[in-house]
Parts: C-alpha cells; sequence; structure tokens
C-alpha cells in the first residue's frame, strides 16, 4: 500500500461534533482534505450553516446536522437518514463538542458540574450508540474521542472539565475493548492549550499567555490545524492496528515539570 493510500480517506463519511467552529470545524475540513465527505453538527444552527457553506465553497462536500448531543432523541433524528440499516452510514466519528463552565470546586454549581460531563463526556456514549451499530454491521470503524491534557493534568477551578474528559480517555479505552474484535478502532486526541473561542479569555489574559508560553516547550499556543494530522492518521488505513490510544498534540507540555 503506497503512504497516500495509507492516509487517505476517500470513499469514507466521518461526522465531527461541535464542527460549527474551533477545532471541529478545522478538523472536519482536514479530513474533507484527505478525501472524506463529512457532516457537521452543533447545537447552534447558524453557525453550522454558515460552517457548511464555508467548506462547500471550498469545494468540499459537506452537510450539516443540528443537534445537541447530550439529547439522545435529537441525535436519533438528526442522523436517522444515515443510521437506518439501509442508509449509507458514518464511517469516522469525531466526537468534538465540548464545553467549559469554569468556578472554584467548593462553590462550583451543580448545573456547571452536570452540564460539562453532559456535553463532553455522556455525548460520547449518547452519539457513539447511535453510529457504532451501522459500523458493526459493515464491519468497520474508526472514532476519535477529543479528549484534554487535563484527562492527566487539572488546575484550579475546572474540576469538572478535567473530569469529564479523564472520563473521556477512559471511556475511549472502554471502547476499544469492546469493539476492537468487530474492527472498530477507537482513540483519542489530547490537545495541548490551542487558540480557539474556548480558550479566548485567556489567550487576552497577559499573565496566562506567558504562563503557558513558559510552561510549553515549543514556547508557544497550538493552532487548531496542528491537530489535522492526528486526525487524519487515526481516521485512514494507517492506524488500523493501533486501539484505545490518547495522541497528545501539546507542544511537548505534558512531559515537562
Ligand atoms: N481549545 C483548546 O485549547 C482545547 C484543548 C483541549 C481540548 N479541547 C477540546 O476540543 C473540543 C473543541 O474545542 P474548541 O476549542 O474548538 O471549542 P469551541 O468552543 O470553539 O467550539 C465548540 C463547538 O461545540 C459546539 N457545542 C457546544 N455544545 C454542544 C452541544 N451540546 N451539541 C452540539 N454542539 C455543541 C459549540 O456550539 C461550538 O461550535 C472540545 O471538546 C474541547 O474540550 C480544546
Amino acid at each position: 500500500m503506497s503512504a497516500a493510500e495509507l492516509f487517505s480517506l476517500r470513499g469514507r463519511r466521518a461526522l465531527v461534533t461541535g464542527s460549527g467552529q474551533g477545532i471541529g470545524l478545522t478538523l472536519a475540513r482536514g479530513l474533507a482534505v484527505a478525501g472524506a465527505e463529512v457532516v457537521l453538527n452543533d447545537v447552534d444552527p447558524a453557525r453550522l450553516a454558515q460552517a457548511v457553506a464555508r467548506l462547500n465553497d471550498e469545494g468540499f462536500t459537506a452537510t450539516g446536522r443540528a443537534f445537541d448531543v447530550t439529547d439522545a432523541a435529537a441525535i436519533a433524528a438528526g442522523l436517522a437518514d444515515f443510521t437506518a440499516a439501509s442508509g449509507p452510514g458514518i464511517d469516522i466519528l469525531i466526537n468534538n463538542a465540548g464545553i467549559h463552565r469554569r468556578a472554584p470546586l467548593e462553590s462550583m454549581p451543580l448545573e456547571s458540574w452536570q452540564a460539562v460531563i453532559d456535553v463532553n463526556l455522556t455525548s460520547a456514549f449518547l452519539v457513539s450508540r447511535a453510529v457504532v451499530p451501522g459500523m458493526l454491521q459493515r464491519g468497520c470503524g474508526k472514532i476519535i474521542n477529543i479528549c484534554s491534557l487535563n484527562a492527566e493534568i487539572s488546575r484550579p477551578t475546572i474540576a469538572n472539565y478535567a473530569a469529564s474528559k479523564g472520563g473521556l480517555k477512559m471511556l475511549t479505552r472502554a471502547m476499544a475493548v469492546e469493539w476492537g474484535g468487530r474492527n472498530i478502532q477507537a482513540n483519542g486526541i489530547s490537545p495541548g492549550y490551542m487558540r480557539t473561542d474556548m480558550t479566548g479569555t485567556l489567550t487576552v489574559d497577559p499573565e496566562f499567555d506567558r504562563y503557558i508560553r513558559a510552561r510549553t516547550p515549543a514556547g508557544r499556543w497550538g493552532e487548531p490545524r496542528e491537530l489535522i494530522g492526528a486526525a487524519v492518521f487515526l481516521s485512514a488505513r494507517a492506524s488500523d492496528f493501533m486501539n484505545g490510544q490518547i495522541l497528545f498534540v501539546d507542544g511537548g507540555l505534558l512531559s515537562a515539570l
């Protein structure tokens, strides 16, 4: 098999959750460049429509499905045409949708705890549960869960987020164990600190910006496009014997004391 074939996604259909902007949109475009037809999702229909139009304008085959990834009924309705027994199916699923609700742990509202667990962790169970029966039927599939450095290390005010991403890391391993014998590979990507809306308040905080640059061996923030290589690899034949692993794309941060 040539190197191009190892990494080609031609003929594959990929669903990326939370892809109206940020990392999700960048990964959807990256998979499309590698040949995949992409299905975008977001809870914000206007943002989603704009993202789909952008990819179509750039010449890619992209469609959108607006639904809340925490709502099982909405997921079923939003993906009905793909997941029906005779439907075309989803070959690659990237569970990317995520939120932050920062607060000191001792005064964190239950609503903030629950919302973050629901969107960052339970959603990956719900969307995978909807999509995987078709993968099992077709005898192959790739799942990529977007975890975080905070699946390994935490800082004050993000206990809900760290718990959700630690859970997502273990859900990734559980998926690998449960479905690996039926040719589904489930792996994760843990980004370091990347410039997106989610980190917008942090990138403009001079003290935090200095801290991240000093703390990261690369000496800078990451850009979402720097996650594309890992996502294409984990979506392609090149990773067919890799299962239950987490790739850290963090400029070396996790290795530094
Ligand atoms: N930005 C970083 O530095 C960073 C680092 C590590 C991990 N991550 C993870 O990467 C993923 C993407 O982050 P981002 O920085 O691009 O965030 P972002 O806020 O820019 O984009 C997230 C998108 O998800 C959508 N979304 C939120 N809740 C949803 C729901 N219930 N249903 C469907 N869509 C929903 C939002 O509308 C938004 O378009 C998240 O899981 C995040 O935790 C980000």
